[in-house]
């Protein structure tokens, strides 16, 4: 069976991926230095596949550990790069630092792509790159505007160094532009779990209906919008990862028609913060304490996926609804409140 190293394999989006590939028949190890994960994701993919992987604790940004890791598994055929920082806001006020970490990161895993002549490469990337679209749905011929943040710059370059590679004759390469990837995985096991206040509106749904935070926030009810909110294309972190192994078993089949292939992972359906929020209460039977507060800076008014590349040429299907999506991002957040509850006694 193909061996797939995933770089961030600890990670939200990253872990989820991995139990997909486990399930689809792939060998995988992990690179991940938990800087912005933690190993609990390791014992937890155990649970649910059954089997161990090896994590390498190794930082990307030193290519000498980097390359120990090739070394020690020269039989790697495909690799996953999900390990980048994502905080846009702390992108803004730290650029340096996700130039580094980000593009640093890459490079280096791409030397050794070269060096070892590893034939397939799939990229993480983000809806981030099309900044404020036009109209939606975007399709992935849309326009590429002037990135909103350093942090949509590196998603926007990493694209272009894998594009610049695929046509020069490296790995084949698909990019994956993901849209709001939320909710968690049905055995509760393993889900999102932000550093600190969470920035991103799902968690911050749970972490109030839970009590962990006070209230939230609505950034905005006066957008050109149906009911004020902004829009977005909420897609269920087990459909974004069921992507990602089909994307792989595309190249390994040779099915790729161009060397570098972008494909948008995103419902297709365009739901309003208020919607979703309205959703949430309806599946946890909980009344969320918020506050419209004013517009958040960055933030753009809609976007949502024409996502139909995807189902067409990957064989891609979407099996979560908006309802699972809010259903599992609660049952996640009961059970990370019960293990730190059990924790703390
Ligand atoms: C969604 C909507 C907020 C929190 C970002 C990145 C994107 C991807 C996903 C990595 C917006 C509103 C949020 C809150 C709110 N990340 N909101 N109150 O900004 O669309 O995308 O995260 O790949 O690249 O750009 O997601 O969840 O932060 O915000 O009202 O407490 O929810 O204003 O309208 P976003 P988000």
């Amino acid at each position: 069976m193909a061996k797939i190293l995933v770089t961030g394999g600890c990670g939200y989006i990253g872990s989820h991926t991995i139990v997909d590939l486990l399930a689809n028949g792939f060998e995988v190890i992990s690179i991940d230095n938990h800087a912005r994960s933690s190993n609990y994701a390791i014992a937890a993919i155990e649970k649910i596949t059954g089997t161990r992987i090896k994590n390498y604790e190794v930082d990307l940004k030193s290519f000498d550990d980097t390359l120990a890791v090739f070394q020690e598994n020269p039989d790697i055929a495909g690799i996953i790069h999900f390990a980048a920082y994502k905080a846009v806001g702390e992108s803004v006020e730290e650029p340096l630092f996700y130039y580094e970490n980000n593009i640093g990161s890459l490079v280096n895993v791409l030397k050794c792509v070269q060096e070892f002549d590893i034939p397939h490469f799939v990229f993480s990337s983000s809806c981030t790159v099309y900044g404020n679209p036009d109209a939606s749905p975007v399709t992935e011929n849309s326009e590429v505007k002037k990135a909103e943040s350093p942090y949509g710059a590196t998603k926007q370059m990493g694209e272009e160094i894998l594009r610049n590679i695929a046509a020069a004759g490296g790995a084949n390469v698909i990019l994956l532009r993901y849209f709001n990837p939320v909710g968690a995985h049905p055995s509760a096991l393993i889900g999102e779990l932000p550093i600190g206040r969470p920035q991103n509106l799902v968690p911050a749904i749970t972490q109030t209906a839970i009590g962990k935070l006070p209230k939230m926030m609505v950034y905005g009810n006066d957008y050109p919008t149906r009911d004020g909110s902004c829009i977005r294309d909420y897609i269920h972190v087990c459909d974004i990862a069921s992507a990602h192994t089909l994307a792989l078993q595309y190249l390994l089949a040779e099915k790729n028609t161009d060397a570098c292939e972008v494909f948008n992972l995103g419902t297709g359906n365009g739901i309003s913060v208020l919607e979703a929020i309205t959703t949430f209460e309806a599946v946890s039977g909980t009344t969320l304490n918020y506050e419209i507060g004013p517009r958040r800076a960055g933030d753009i008014v809609a976007i949502y996926a024409n996502n139909e590349k995807a189902i067409n040429k990957l064989g891609w299907k979407i099996n979560y609804t908006i309802e699972d999506m809010m259903r599992t991002a609660w049952a996640w957040e009961k059970e990370v409140q019960l293990k730190e509850s059990i924790v703390k006694n």
